[in-house]
C-alpha cells in the first residue's frame, strides 16, 4: 500500500545508468554480508551499513517478529542510538502495519504522516532536514515475520516505486538468510534435546542399579566403584570375557562428578596398530598422507571426563610410551603437531591377564604400575553362582518385555542346568542363552528343551557321572577358603580367623588345592 504524493522529476541517462549500477553492487554486497556469517544479527548490520554508505540512509533497521510474545522486535539498526530498546505490537505504527499486512509502505515526507511514531529516536535527536521512510516487509513461507526500514533524506524527485522495489530485493535477501538461521537454530535446538536426552538415558541405564549381583565379590565391586567414582584415579578392570568391566566402567563414570562430561570408548583390540595413536592423540592437517584436516584424537574428545581404554594390553611398545607420558605428565601432542595439549581425563582401562603380557615383553611394566593404582577384579561367573539365578531372572524379564512375550518363570530343570554349566563366556552368554530361551519358548516357562545345545549336558541326557563325596567336599573347601581370602583381600591369618581354623591349616590348604591368594590382593 504505497502512500506516494511527490511525482518524480525525469532523470538523465547518465544518472540512471550510475545508480543502478550501486544498486547492483549494493546486492552483491548484501549477499555477501549475509552468507559470509553465521552470526545473522551481525550480518544484518553490515547490510545496513552498506544501505548507509551507498545509499545515503540516514537511519534504518530489521525488526523481527517475536512468535512468542507477538511483539515486533529490532533485531539490527544503524544510525540510532537507542534502536535495540525499542519494540513494536504488530499493528502498531507504520511498521507494525507492514508486517501485519506483508504490504510495503512508503512515506514520502515523515512531518506530514501522523501514523509515523519515530520511536526509535527522539524529535530533538532526528536531523533537522525533512525525511523519507520506506519500509518493506521481510516475508517466509508468505507470511511476513519482519520488516526492513530505512529512512532517506526527502527528494522530490527521488523514484519512490524503484526504491521500494529495491529494497524489496534486499528484505528477500534477507528472509533467505533467516530461514537458513532458523533452521539451523531448529536443527541445533533438535541436536542439544536430544543430547541432553540421550544423556539422561545413559546415566539412567549405567547407574549402580544395574550392576546386579548380591555375591560377596559383586557387594566389594560395588563398594569399590563408589570409592573411586568420586577420585581423579586411573582404574583398571581385570575380569574374563563378558564378566561385566564394561558395565563397571560406565558405572564409575555415570557416578563420578564428570558424569555429564563425555565418556569415550576405544576398543584397543579392534583398531589397528597402524591407527591408534592417531585415534587417541589426533593429528593435525598434513601429519601423513590423507591427514586432510585437523582431528580431535580421543583424548582430546573426552576432555573432562572418562577414557575408556578397552584391552589395553593389545596397544604397542610405541604407543605405551606415549600413554605413559600422558599419565604422568597429563600433556601429549596431536600427531605431526608442536603444540603441547593439557589433558584432565580419567583413564578406566581393562585386561583379561597383563601379568602375562609384561611376562612376554609386550607390555611395558612401568604403564602397568602406572594404571594400576587402583585394580577392580571381576570374578568369572561360574564362582559367584549366587548372582547367577538374579541375572537370569532379570534377563528372563527384560527380554520378555522387549519381545512382547509373557514368559513368568524358569522351570527347575532348567534352573539345575544354569547352574551346572561352567558359564565360559560368563554374563553375557547367560544373556544371550537367555534371550534365544524367550525367542523359542511359547509358553509362559523356560523349560530345559529351550536351553542351547550346550548346555544339554550329562545333567540333562542323564548320564551325568556322579562325584565323589570326597572330591564334593574339596571342592568345597576350596571354595570355602577362595571366598574367606577374598574377603580378607588375600590375607591368610584373617582367613583363618574368619573359617575358625589355624593359620597351618589355611596355608597347607593354599598349598594344596593350589589357590593364588596374591590375585585376591587388590
Ligand atoms: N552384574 C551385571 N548385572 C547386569 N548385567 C550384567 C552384569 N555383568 C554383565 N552384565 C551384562 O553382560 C554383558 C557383558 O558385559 P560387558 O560388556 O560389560 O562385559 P566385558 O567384561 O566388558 O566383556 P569383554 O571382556 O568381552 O569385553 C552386558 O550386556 C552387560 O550388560
Ligand atoms: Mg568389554
Amino acid at each position: 500500500m504505497p502512500i506516494s504524493t511527490a511525482r518524480p522529476a525525469p532523470r538523465t541517462a547518465a544518472e540512471t545508468h550510475s545508480s543502478e549500477v550501486r544498486r547492483l553492487a549494493t546486492l552483491l554486497d548484501t549477499s555477501q554480508a549475509l552468507t559470509g556469517t553465521i552470526d545473522l544479527k551481525a550480518g544484518l548490520h553490515r547490510v545496513l551499513e552498506v544501505l548507509g554508505r551507498h545509499h545515503g540512509a540516514v537511519r534504518s533497521s530489521v525488526v523481527m517478529l517475536d512468535d512468542d510474545t507477538g511483539q515486533l522486535r529490532v533485531e539490527a539498526s544503524d544510525g540510532l542510538d537507542n534502536g535495540y530498546r525499542v519494540s513494536y505490537q504488530l499493528g502498531e505504527g507504520i511498521t507494525g502495519r507492514v508486517v501485519q499486512s506483508g504490504k510495503p509502505i512508503v512515506v514520502p515526507q515523515i512531518s506530514r504522516e501522523p501514523m509515523f511514531l519515530n520511536r526509535a529516536a527522539k524529535r530533538s535527536e532526528l536531523p533537522q532536514q525533512e525525511l523519507s521512510f520506506i519500509c518493506v516487509p521481510i516475508v517466509l513461507n508468505r507470511k511476513a515475520v519482519g520488516a526492513l526500514g530505512v529512512d532517506l533524506r526527502f527528494k522530490a524527485d527521488r523514484d519512490y516505486d524503484r526504491t521500494q522495489k529495491f529494497l524489496g530485493v534486499v528484505a528477500s535477501m534477507i528472509s533467505q538468510a533467516v530461514k537458513v538461521q532458523r533452521l539451523i537454530d531448529g536443527e541445533r535446538k533438535r541436536l542439544l534435546d536430544e543430547n541432553t536426552h540421550l544423556r539422561q538415558e545413559l546415566k539412567e541405564r549405567y547407574d549402580f542399579s544395574n550392576l546386579l549381583g548380591t555375591s560377596g565379590p559383586m557387594r566389594q565391586i560395588c563398594e569399590q566403584v563408589s570409592q573411586v567414582a568420586r577420585t581423579m584415579t586411573t582404574v583398571l578392570i581385570r575380569g574374563e570375557s563378558g564378566t561385566g568391566k564394561e558395565l563397571i566402567a560406565h558405572a564409575i563414570h555415570y557416578n563420578s562428578l564428570r558424569a555429564n562430561k563425555p565418556f569415550v570408548k576405544v576398543s584397543c583390540a579392534a583398531l589397528p596398530e597402524s591407527l591408534i595413536e592417531s585415534e587417541l592423540f589426533g593429528y593435525e592437517k598434513g601429519a601423513f598422507t590423507g591427514a586432510q584436516q585437523r582431528k580431535k584424537g580421543r583424548f582430546e574428545l573426552a576432555e573432562g571426563g572418562t577414557l575408556f581404554l578397552d584391552e589395553i594390553g593389545d596397544i604397542n611398545l610405541a604407543t605405551q610410551v606415549k600413554l605413559l607420558r600422558v599419565l604422568q605428565e597429563r600433556e601429549y601432542e596431536r600427531l605431526g603437531g608442536t603444540e603441547t595439549l593439557k589433558t584432565n581425563v580419567r583413564l578406566v582401562t581393562t585386561n583379561k591377564d597383563l601379568e602375562k603380557a609384561i611376562a612376554e615383553g609386550t607390555f611395558r611394566e612401568d604403564l602397568y604400575y602406572r594404571m594400576n593404582v587402583f585394580s577392580i577384579f571381576v570374578p568369572p561367573l561360574r564362582e559367584r553362582k549366587t548372582d547367577l539365578l538374579l541375572l537370569a531372572d532379570h534377563f528372563l524379564e527384560s527380554f520378555s518385555r522387549t519381545h512382547s512375550k509373557n514368559i513368568k518363570r524358569i522351570s527347575t530343570p532348567a534352573i539345575d542346568m544354569l547352574m551346572s554349566y561352567h558359564w565360559p563366556g560368563n554374563v553375557r552368554e547367560l544373556e544371550n542363552t537367555l534371550e534365544r530361551a524367550v525367542l523359542v519358548c511359547d509358553g509362559h516357562v523356560i523349560h530345559a528343551h529351550h536351553l542351547p545345545p550346550t548346555l544339554q549336558t550329562a545333567e540333562a541326557s542323564g548320564t551325568v557321572t556322579r562325584v565323589s563325596l570326597k572330591d564334593a567336599v574339596a571342592a568345597y573347601e576350596k571354595d570355602l577358603i577362595q571366598d574367606a581370602l577374598k574377603t580378607t583381600r588375600g590375607n591368610r591369618a584373617k582367613a583363618a580367623r574368619l573359617l575358625n581354623a589355624t593359620e597351618r591349616i589355611i596355608n597347607y590348604q593354599v598349598r594344596k588345592y593350589s589357590i593364588d591368594y596374591r590375585r585376591f590382593k587388590n
